[in-house]
């Protein structure tokens, strides 16, 4: 295996691999010439975590990712046919995206590009950052192959966000916001000539040319950033957050829900089976202190479709059953307000715990962050056997494993004893240690 295929191994998790594993084989039947580059590539030299697998493929990316869907059961979110991408959601949650490698010829700013099938090469040089255009081979011959025609590893290295040519912010003005994100979640320094044309497109108004849906996709990485706040005050400072909604200005903010949702966050516990529309969440927060008419230009700037708008917009009215439910007095063991919680989207729960002025919903929630989930992820397999007589693959498996949960959050048995630790060995006799080991070397 090559060294880049182990490190890549290393930083993907099951789910990411198996993902990887079924994408290369549909490329591999296909006879296509598949690579692992962007965001993905970046990320795991960089040392970040990989939020999402973006592949290039030399050939036909839309009937590939056809092909993957039907295969593996998975989603195709949405497709472009002229840029020839598509996305992708697999039934364990991954996201990918497939895109065809391809040459981007732009007439006029933030126009319509004229798109043409390219090699791998061709592609990487017409990206956004040298940090962007990094390519790995997924090929059988060349399984493991670094392509990095722009030395963009060793601008990793150095922390340093550099253009790959001195129209990349012309071309596609989208970048210049692209550019602030990256700089305020990676912290990197922008090379001196990069930083240049940045202010010369700025001077010349280029934000102007950035096409809605491109601000809408911006947007949408926004919200999924780990920490929008940051990238949210650094829009602010160049003052490139009008673009959304010219009310979106610094007293709009709404810093103190990002803080108190980054608190909430932290509590989670590391490997919890909770998911959460971290897209719907962040937009709550973004939008929240928005009048209707600073809301209705945001939808407006960015072509927001119902379907985008309503995970944000409809979020806060999910909310108020659930705290109805948890202020309620019925909620007496903790098992119960575990059952409660338990099946709520992430979002809900958390937009609870930003929103409710309710003591006792407060503690519910922290503890079940706190002490209810970390209890049922103590629950073993073994555990559930031992109790119940049932094997996992057996149907009433789940509902032993969760009368074990109720059982362990009401006190009523107890977290098994760790098995006892091996007997040391006992010490060597004088003066056969040291021969011992001689006689092995
Ligand atoms: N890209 C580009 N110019 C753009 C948008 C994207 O060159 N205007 C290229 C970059 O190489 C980028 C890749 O397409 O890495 C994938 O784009 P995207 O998914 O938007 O970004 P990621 O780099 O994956 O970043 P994130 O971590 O925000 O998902």
């Amino acid at each position: 295996m090559s060294d880049y295929m182990f490190i890549l191994e290393s930083h993907l998790s099951p789910e990411q691999s198996a993902v990887l594993t079924a994408v290369q084989a549909a490329a591999a039947e296909a006879n296509l010439s598949l690579f692992l580059t962007g965001g993905a590539m970046r990320d795991m030299l960089g040392g970040f975590p990989i939020r999402d697998l973006d592949f290039t493929v030399e050939g036909p990316a839309a009937k590939l990712a056809k092909d993957v869907a039907k295969r593996n059961n998975a989603q195709i979110l949405s497709t472009d046919e002229h840029r020839k991408t598509a996305e992708l959601q697999f039934p364990n949650g991954v996201m990918c995206e497939i895109s065809m490698a391809r040459q981007e010829k732009y007439g006029k700013p933030g126009a319509r590009p004229q798109v043409s099938p390219a090699t791998i090469h061709e592609d990487l040089r017409g990206r956004d950052f040298t940090i962007n255009a990094i390519a790995l081979s997924l090929n059988r011959a060349s399984r493991g192959l670094m392509v990095d025609p722009t030395n963009g590893a060793s601008d990793l290295e150095r922390k340093e966000l550099r253009a790959i040519s001195n129209y990349s912010l012309y071309d596609d003005p989208i970048r210049i916001l692209r550019l602030i994100r990256f700089k305020a979640r990676m912290g990197f320094e922008v090379h001196e000539r990069t930083m240049q044309q940045f202010h010369n497109a700025r001077e010349a108004g280029m934000e102007k040319y950035i096409p809605a849906r491109a601000l809408f996709t911006e947007l949408r990485h926004l919200a999924l950033e780990p920490s929008p706040s940051e990238v949210l005050k650094a829009l602010e400072e160049f003052k490139l957050l009008q673009l959304f909604s010219p009310g979106l200005t610094g007293a709009k903010l709404n810093p103190g829900a990002f803080a108190k949702l980054a608190k909430a966050k932290a509590m989670i516990p590391f490997g919890a089976p909770f998911s959460v529309d971290w897209y719907a969440l962040n937009m709550f927060c973004l939008t929240q202190l928005l009048t209707p008419k600073e809301k209705a230009a945001l939808l407006e700037n960015t072509k927001m479709s119902k379907e985008e708008a309503d995970p944000w917009q409809k979020l806060e009215a999910r909310i108020k059953k659930l705290e109805a439910l948890l202020k309620s007095a019925k909620l007496s063991k903790a098992s119960q307000t575990f059952d409660a919680l338990k099946k709520v989207p992430g979002e809900e729960i958390l937009l609870l715990f930003l929103k409710s002025a309710e003591r006792i919903v407060q503690d519910r929630l922290k503890n079940y962050f706190t002490k209810y989930m970390p209890t049922a992820m103590e629950v073993t397999d073994e555990e559930v056997t031992e109790a119940s007589g049932l094997t996992p693959d057996q149907p009433k498996f789940a509902k032993a494993r969760d009368e074990r949960i109720a059982a362990r959050l009401d006190g009523r048995v107890r977290k098994p004893a760790p098995p006892p630790e091996p007997e040391p060995p006992p010490p060597p006799p004088p003066g056969r240690g040291m021969l011992g080991r001689g006689r092995f070397r």
